[in-house]
C-alpha cells in the first residue's frame, strides 16, 4: 500500500469534507479529484465522507493521464522549458505509479479511476448529467486549465457543492473566483497552498 500524497493542508482538505452541507438528502452523492498521483487525495475524501452519507449511493471519479506526460504545470515555470520542450525537470508521473494505485483501491467499489486527461474527461462527459458534491483540482495548475476545469464543474453542481483547487496561488485565482461567482461559488476558506470555493445558492 503506498498511498500518499504530495501536498500541505491535507487537514483542511478532511474537514472541508466532515462539514461538506448537504441541504437535500441526497439520493446520490459524487465526488471527484483531478490529479491522483499515488491517491492521497481520493483516499482522504472518500473516507471521510463515505461514512457521512448513509444509503446514498456515493462515487468517486479520479481522473488521471499518468504516463509520464510532459505538460506546464503553472503559468510561470519557464525554467522548466527549454528550446519550446517541457524538460525533465518538471515532475512526471509514471504508469508503473497508476499501476500501483489502482491495486491500492482495488477493492472499493465507489472509486471510478479515468485513466485519461481533464479535457478528454470533459469532452466525453460533456452530455452527462451528474452533479458533482465536492471537486479537488490539483491536476495541472495553470490559470486556463483550472478556470476551464472550475466552468465545467460549476455548471455540474448543486446548492452547497465544494469546489477545492491546489496551488491556487500560483495561478491567477481572481479570474476564477470572479468567473464562478457567476453560480454563486464563493470561498470558503482558504489556507496557504488550499482554497475551498462553496455554492451558495
Ligand atoms: C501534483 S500531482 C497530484 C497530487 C495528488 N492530488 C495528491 O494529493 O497526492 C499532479 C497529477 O496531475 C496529473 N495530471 C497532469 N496533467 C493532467 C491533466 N491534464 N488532467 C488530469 N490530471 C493531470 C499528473 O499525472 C499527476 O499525477
Amino acid at each position: 500500500m503506498t498511498i500518499r500524497g504530495d501536498s500541505s493542508e491535507y487537514e483542511l482538505l478532511k474537514e472541508w469534507c466532515e462539514t461538506l452541507p448537504f441541504f437535500k438528502q441526497p439520493k446520490t452523492v459524487t465526488t471527484c479529484e483531478v490529479g491522483v498521483r499515488e491517491g492521497l487525495g481520493s483516499q482522504i475524501i472518500m473516507m471521510t465522507l463515505k461514512p457521512r452519507i448513509g444509503n446514498a449511493e456515493y462515487v468517486h471519479y479520479a481522473i488521471d493521464p499518468y504516463g509520464d506526460l510532459k505538460y506546464q504545470h503553472f503559468d510561470n515555470n519557464q525554467q522548466w522549458k527549454k528550446n519550446g520542450e517541457w524538460t525533465f525537470k518538471a515532475p512526471t508521473y509514471s504508469n508503473d505509479m497508476r499501476d500501483q494505485m489502482v491495486k491500492d483501491f482495488g477493492g472499493n467499489p465507489n472509486f471510478k479511476f479515468y485513466n485519461m486527461t481533464d479535457l478528454q474527461y470533459m469532452d466525453i462527459f460533456n452530455l452527462s448529467k451528474t452533479i458533482y458534491d465536492l471537486v479537488f483540482l490539483d491536476g495541472p495548475h495553470t490559470t486556463k486549465d483550472i478556470l476551464r476545469e472550475t466552468l465545467w464543474f460549476a455548471e455540474r453542481s448543486r446548492k452547497g457543492s465544494r469546489i477545492i483547487i491546489d496551488d491556487f496561488n500560483l495561478c491567477n485565482f481572481e479570474v476564477i473566483r470572479a468567473a464562478v461567482s457567476y453560480w454563486d461559488f464563493k470561498v470558503l476558506q482558504s489556507g496557504k497552498n488550499k482554497v475551498c470555493l462553496q455554492r451558495e445558492e
